[in-house]
């Protein structure tokens, strides 16, 4: 039988694809990865959408019980929705191989990403370095702003992704405050973004010290030097 990973895209139960709705129509049963990221909208309302009982997964489970997983997939056939591109976070390629290894069938349903939602900024995609998460508990951690430093050395953008721990999302206010408690200038022009992919998502550039915003999840810039025509994209997002 075939494990299905399906992007659920970025904003709500209606970002599925046609794709990864008929794999859901077709599947036994129905995983829903709630730790890595979040959707606006009630698991009530993907179930009445999806036309099937779903079933949430922690943190733990994945990692420690996808042993049960795999075992059903050999079985019948087995979804986990995976809110944005499924195998955006790294977490969910060790599911993927796995699954090749024990030669269970495994299909990935491509959806939106934050990683290319930060597009609607105006900085250019491919003028990003390496991607950074400022975690909860940071205070004897420098490895995100380290990156931050790197990527501004070898003239990158950064995108600083945040923390997200069951209940709790980082806000981009946070995770200024960490990068400025790390050496960041207050007066650095950063971008923070709000619920990308929403139809109206919150999206402001500004001084570190000053960028506060209120959709979620959220996530922070660190732009390197702008090219003319990412200056003139930044200045729509500018209060
Ligand atoms: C591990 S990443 C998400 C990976 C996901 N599979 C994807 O492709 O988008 C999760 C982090 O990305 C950021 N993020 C996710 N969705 C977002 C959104 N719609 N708007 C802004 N930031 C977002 C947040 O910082 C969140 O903690």
């Amino acid at each position: 039988m075939t494990l299905y990973l399906i992007g659920l895209g970025l904003h709500d139960e209606r970002d599925i694809t046609l794709k990864g709705l008929d794999a859901i129509k077709a599947c036994k049963k129905v995983y829903f990865e709630t730790y890595t990221s979040k959707l606006n909208t009630a698991q009530h309302n993907m179930e009445k959408l999806y036309g099937k009982k779903i079933t949430a997964i922690p943190r733990s489970f994945v990692e420690e019980d996808a042993d049960k997983l795999l075992k059903e997939a050999k079985k019948e056939d087995v979804a986990v929705l995976i809110v944005g591109a499924p195998l955006a976070a790294t977490t969910h390629i060790d599911l993927f191989l796995e699954a090749k290894k024990q030669k269970i069938p495994v299909e990935v349903i491509e959806n939106g990403s934050v990683l290319t939602a930060i597009g609607i900024t105006g900085l250019f995609l491919y003028k990003f370095g390496r991607i950074t998460t400022i975690p909860f508990n940071n205070e004897k951690i420098t490895s995100p702003y380290d990156v931050v430093i790197a990527n501004q050395k070898n003239k990158l953008h950064t995108l600083c992704l945040l923390d997200i721990q069951e209940t709790k999302m980082m806000t981009a206010r946070e995770g200024l405050d960490y990068l400025i408690r790390q050496g960041l200038k207050k007066e650095t022009l950063v971008v923070a973004c709000g619920a990308l992919g929403a139809p109206d998502p919150e999206i402001k550039a500004g001084k570190a010290k000053d960028l506060k915003i209120t959709r979620f999840p959220q996530c922070i810039l660190v732009p390197a030097d702008l090219h003319f025509k990412e200056e003139e994209a930044l200045s729509i997002w500018k209060p």
